[in-house]
This record gives structure tokens, C-alpha cells and sequence, in this order.
């Protein structure tokens, strides 16, 4: 069974020192870090460049996940995998030819994710889980943290269903409203990864969120 991850988003972090801000969640206990890369066409909104990612990658050798909220994927990729993301997402609504570009990430040395948005079908994924390593589920519409959380149960289980019949290692991750009131039902369904934006930087002690979260996902499965 895959192990239990926490992915935090650093969308709610303190900009102006992100680099402690990394360092710091890696001190906590997390599993990832879960950059949101928005570019103001695909979301209406524009974060994170890969030269940030570059600067804070030597400072910590915890898991960078890129989220690709972009209108252009397979020219960006490379970039991402370039600065050192291991993880590349990319979203199946703007990928014409998705097999390809989940492949070409592979190619890349990178574990490749494709994110399904709240109104997307599980069924959008059935034929590219031979290059497939990583899937996230939106449990919000993308673009902003801090938003109200979308129940998709049923769409987390259809997705482990197709994930256990394929044979395949495929991590299952939710994005979106995740907290320890959400978590549970995800982790209940098949999700085993957890990205947690605002409801993670809500707690004083970002460790002990950290350890909540986990074991509220871990009492679920
Ligand atoms: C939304 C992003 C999410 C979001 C998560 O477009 O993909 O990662 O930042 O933040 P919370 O946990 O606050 O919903
Ligand atoms: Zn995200």
C-alpha cells in the first residue's frame, strides 16, 4: 500500500523569505513540497517562476512537486524538471496529445502527474497509466488557496480502482480544502498523498499539523 504523504502547498507561505519558509516545512515533518506554478491564462492568477524554485532548491533535499497550472505544458516541463522538481503534474484539460507529454516528462527523468479538475471524469486517465506515475485530484477549482473544499469521494475510488486493476505504482493525491476535516473521507477513498495550503499554515506549530494530518489519514485507510 502506498505510504501516507504530506504535501504542503507554499502558496500561503511568507514570500519574502520562502527559502526559510521550505527549509522550514521540511523541518516539520512533510513529505513534499507542492509548488503551484500558475501563469495568468490556464488560472486567472501568477505565482511561482522556475528561477525561484532554482534558488531554493539547494537548501533542501525534501521532494519538490511542481504543480503546472499552465496553458502551455510541454514547453514548460523541462523547465521545472530543469531546476530540480521530481515530480511534474500536468493538467489533462489543456494537453492535446497527453500520453505524449506524461511520456516525455518520464523521458526527462522526472515522475510524471496528470490533475484532473473538479469537473473532469476519472475515465480521462484510463489510457495513460502505462506513463503515468502520479494523479492529482482538484478538490478545488484551481487558481487560489484558501477555497472552499469539494467533496470527490467517488471519483478518488473510481480513480484507485483503475490505478489497482492497471498493475501500476500510481500515487493518488487530493489538492484543494484539505484540513483535518477533509482528509479523512479522501484517505477513505484511495488517496494516499495530501497537498494542505492554508489549513497547514494555520497551525502554530506546524509540526504537530503535520503529525494530525498524517495520522487522521493514516487512522482512515
Ligand atoms: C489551487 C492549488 C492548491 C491550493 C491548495 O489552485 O493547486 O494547491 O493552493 O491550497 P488550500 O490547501 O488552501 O486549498
Ligand atoms: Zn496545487
Amino acid at each position: 500500500m502506498s505510504r501516507i504523504e504530506i504535501a504542503p502547498s507554499v502558496l500561503p507561505a511568507d514570500f519574502a523569505r520562502l527559502g526559510e519558509e521550505v527549509v522550514d516545512l521540511e523541518k516539520a515533518g512533510v513529505d513534499r513540497i507542492h509548488w503551484d506554478v500558475m501563469d495568468g491564462v490556464f488560472v486567472p492568477n501568477i505565482s511561482i517562476g522556475p528561477d525561484i524554485i532554482k534558488s531554493c532548491r539547494p537548501h533542501s533535499t525534501i521532494h519538490y512537486e511542481a504543480h503546472l497550472m499552465v496553458a502551455r505544458p510541454d514547453e514548460m516541463a523541462p523547465l521545472y524538471i530543469d531546476v530540480g522538481c521530481e515530480t511534474v503534474m500536468i493538467h489533462a484539460e489543456v494537453s492535446v496529445h497527453l500520453h505524449r507529454s506524461l511520456d516525455n516528462i518520464q523521458k526527462l527523468g522526472a515522475r510524471s502527474g496528470v490533475v484532473l479538475n473538479p469537473h473532469t471524469p476519472a475515465n480521462v486517465v484510463a489510457h495513460v497509466l502505462d506513463v503515468t506515475d502520479h494523479i492529482l485530484v482538484m478538490t478545488v477549482n484551481p487558481g487560489f488557496g484558501g477555497q472552499a473544499y469539494i467533496p470527490l469521494t467517488e471519483k478518488i475510488s473510481e480513480l484507485k480502482a483503475m490505478v489497482v486493476a492497471s498493475g501500476n505504482d500510481i500515487d493518488i493525491e487530493v489538492d484543494g480544502g484539505i484540513s483535518a476535516a477533509t482528509i479523512a473521507e479522501c484517505a477513505a477513498a484511495g488517496a494516499n498523498v495530501f497537498v494542505s495550503g492554508s489549513a497547514l499554515f494555520k497551525y502554530d506549530d506546524r509540526a504537530a499539523g503535520v503529525t494530525e494530518l498524517r495520522s487522521l489519514a493514516e487512522a482512515a485507510r
